[in-house]
């Protein structure tokens, strides 16, 4: 297809978006870790699509995933993988290249925000308040200077797999050593005491904080208990000062226009006893069932579930634009001009 006839091709897919005629694909399941969250998001995606009308189909997502959008007549792909192969840019490039316009964020910011060295590089000189690190590869000093605890994670974990907190200095290295087994690079971070609390961003616009709570009297910082329900009580709007929720605000925004995303993001903090909110990670696909922290956070502002999803529909778009090839020099020749010769 000529550059010109894909740009008319996608725009009479966005023009079908807005008047809500066009076949969406829900991707779904997948290839990582977190497929089986991922499988519980795209079964409520595309419930909540049908029930407001659209044709949509679920996809789950493999290597034949080029074929199955063809056999389906998918004009959009609604996103609802997570982790690899989903969040990080890996199926966004995909769709870039068979010119099917997609929800949430673009390859590169995907790529960037996936990882947590990376994410942090990319905000190093902005208004996010970042949390002190060292980046510890194999061979390396141990990263000492930041003092105990601290928390050692992998770049490119999610869900908390691959994250060690350490509070003796004996216990460093051998934690070190076994993140290295995961990956080449180990972010080591102070430990921040505080509550977690996340802030979800609809297309540039912050959604009221969410605070997330071990739940029982003397309840201790548990990774289990984040994943275990009942374990965690999930508070919007949070109750914090309107102070700190102001700037955990105001920072998700930054790092969302910094890291140049789209979509629904997730942006999550801990608030240190004077109220300052520490960023942790940017979620580019966060989870999308009905109880979900960003539905959560949108359901607070009077956004249904449903609504939601339509909205994140509505604001799918391709990234990469291709250049005209008429107008792309060869090697070893001018670029063509409009002047006769
Ligand atoms: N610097 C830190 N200080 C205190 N707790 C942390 C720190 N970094 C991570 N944690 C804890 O580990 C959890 C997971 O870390 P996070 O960076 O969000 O990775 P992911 O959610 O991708 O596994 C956080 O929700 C928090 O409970
Ligand atoms: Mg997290």
């Amino acid at each position: 297809m000529s550059a010109l006839l894909e740009e008319a091709h996608l725009a009479s897919a966005l023009a079908r978006i807005a008047d809500r005629s066009a076949r969406v694909g829900v991707l779904y399941g997948g290839m990582s870790s977190e497929r089986g969250v991922s499988i519980k998001s795209g079964k409520a995606v595309l419930a909540a699509l049908l029930s407001r009308g659209w044709s949509a189909v679920g996809i789950d997502v493999g290597p034949d995933l080029p074929e199955r959008l063809r056999a389906e007549g998918v004009e959009v792909a609604w996103i609802a993988l997570h982790g690899q192969f989903g969040e990080d840019g890996c199926v966004q490039g995909l769709l870039e290249l068979m010119r099917v316009p997609y929800t949430g964020s673009g390859v590169r910011a995907s790529a960037v925000a996936m990882d947590k060295v990376m994410t942090k590089r990319a905000l190093r000189s902005g208004e996010v308040r970042l949390v002190p690190d060292a980046v510890w590869r194999r061979g390396q000093a141990l990263p000492t200077e930041l003092g105990l605890p601290v928390i050692c994670k992998t770049p490119q974990g999610g869900s908390t797999i691959g994250i060690i907190k350490v509070e003796a200095a004996e216990a460093l290295a051998p934690a070190l050593n076994t993140l290295a087994e995961l990956d080449e690079e180990v972010l080591v971070e102070r430990f921040i005491t505080g509550e977690e609390i996340t802030v979800a961003v609809l297309s540039g616009e912050a959604l009221p904080v969410v605070s997330i709570r071990p739940v029982g009297a003397g309840a201790m910082f548990d990774f289990a208990a984040k994943y275990t329900e009942g374990r965690t009580e999930y508070i919007v709007p949070a109750p914090i000062s309107e102070m700190a929720a102001a700037d955990a605000s105001a920072q998700a925004l930054a790092a969302y226009r910094a890291l140049g995303l789209s979509g629904v993001a997730r942006a999550d903090f801990i608030i240190d006893a004077e109220g300052r909110a520490w960023f942790l990670e940017v979620n580019t696909l966060p989870g999308m069932t009905a109880t979900s922290l960003s539905p959560m956070a949108a359901g607070a502002v009077g956004i249904p579930f449903e609504g939601l999803v339509e909205r994140v529909l509505c604001a799918a778009t391709l990234h990469t634009r291709r250049a005209d090839p008429e107008r792309v020099a060869r090697p070893g020749e001018a670029a063509p001009t409009n002047a006769p010769s």
